[in-house]
């Protein structure tokens, strides 16, 4: 499995690409980098550490540093000022490339048709001007799969039906659910039906491998938001890590559903919420397999190695 992750890092980004690069038989061919979670200037650093941390030999391509049409809120007060808990100083060795993200997603795919899986676990900007530069991007990929939505109106996001990804660029999202014919989507309702206890992830994290030391630093701010949103029960989620879990091992998926999905993208209540057909009343083909259950040994298993 060769991997192309267009992501914004990110805390449960980093889970994602640490989970990639341990799995037997995955390949990180490129990360392709946008602004999201935070500012592109952050999130290319926080790329940067990642590839230090691994000693991973992926392509970093810097990306769009704002949405096409508008640019909302970040999620610094999720992931921390830097994205990555505001533990780390300095800057990684590795750096980016020169060539730009949604060019590299084109140039990656047509020298690899149908050999790469994308996976998007950031907002989608990028992934939306390569499909305007090659249309033919969806018959170049084998897979898309995207980290996006909020299936029944539970967001994550001032906008409360809307996820994060899809509301940072709703018209991103917009190009890639309508013109890519069939992809898969892990959204925030899966990722809060998938949580885990901090007691199992300290217990991954005593590992102490380059991962888990990287991972125990960056993630304190998660874990205090956390813990202060909702003290009663507080339990780590990580989205994009459940949606590389999807991509790394799709036997694990336990339930899943194929619907049309839509986004709304009129001003208002409902800008960047995921509007999906469940009962069928559209007639428009389904373009989204919906993960709704995920045998969740087997993502704790893979966050775990991940961190090994
Ligand atoms: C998504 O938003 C970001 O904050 C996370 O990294 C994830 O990709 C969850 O809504
Ligand atoms: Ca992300």
């Amino acid at each position: 499995m060769r991997l192309v992750i267009d992501t914004d890092p990110g805390v449960d980004d980093a889970l994602a690409i640490m989970m990639a690069h341990a799995f037997p038989g995955c390949r990180i061919e490129a990360l392709t980098v946008v602004g999201g979670n935070v500012g592109l200037d952050m999130t290319l650093r926080n790329a940067g550490f990642l590839k230090d941390t691994l000693a991973a030999d992926f392509a970093i391509y810097p990306g769009c540093g704002r949405g096409l049409c508008w640019q909302p809120e970040n999620a610094a007060f999720v992931h921390g000022e830097d994205g990555f808990g505001d533990v780390l100083e300095g800057q990684p060795e590795a750096a980016p490339e020169q060539e730009h993200a949604a060019s590299a997603l084109v140039r990656l795919a047509q020298e690899n048709p149908g050999e790469l899986t994308l996976v998007t676990i950031g907002p989608l900007t990028n992934v939306a001007l390569a499909l305007r530069l090659e249309p033919r991007l969806p018959e170049l990929y084998q897979r898309l799969v995207v980290m996006g939505g909020a299936v029944t109106g539970r967001g994550n996001v001032s906008n409360i039906s809307a996820e994060f990804n899809i509301y940072t660029d709703p018209e991103a999202a917009h190009i890639v659910f309508s013109e890519w014919p069939f992809f898969e989507l892990a959204d925030w309702e899966a990722t809060m039906v998938h949580q885990f206890t901090f007691a199992a992830l300290d217990e991954w994290l005593t590992s102490g491998s380059p991962s888990a030391q990287l991972y125990a630093r960056i993630c304190g701010q998660v874990r205090k938001f956390v813990a202060e949103s909702e003290p009663q029960d507080p339990k780590m989620r990580a989205a994009d890590a459940l949606a590389m879990a999807m991509t790394l091992e799709p036997a694990s998926v336990l339930e899943s559903a194929e619907r049309h999905v839509a986004v709304g993208l009129a001003p208002g209540m409902t800008r960047g919420m995921t509007v999906v057909d469940w009962n069928k009343r559209t007639g428009r083909p389904a373009n989204a397999r919906i993960l709704q259950r995920f045998d969740q040994a087997r993502f704790e298993a893979l966050i775990r190695q991940g961190l090994s």
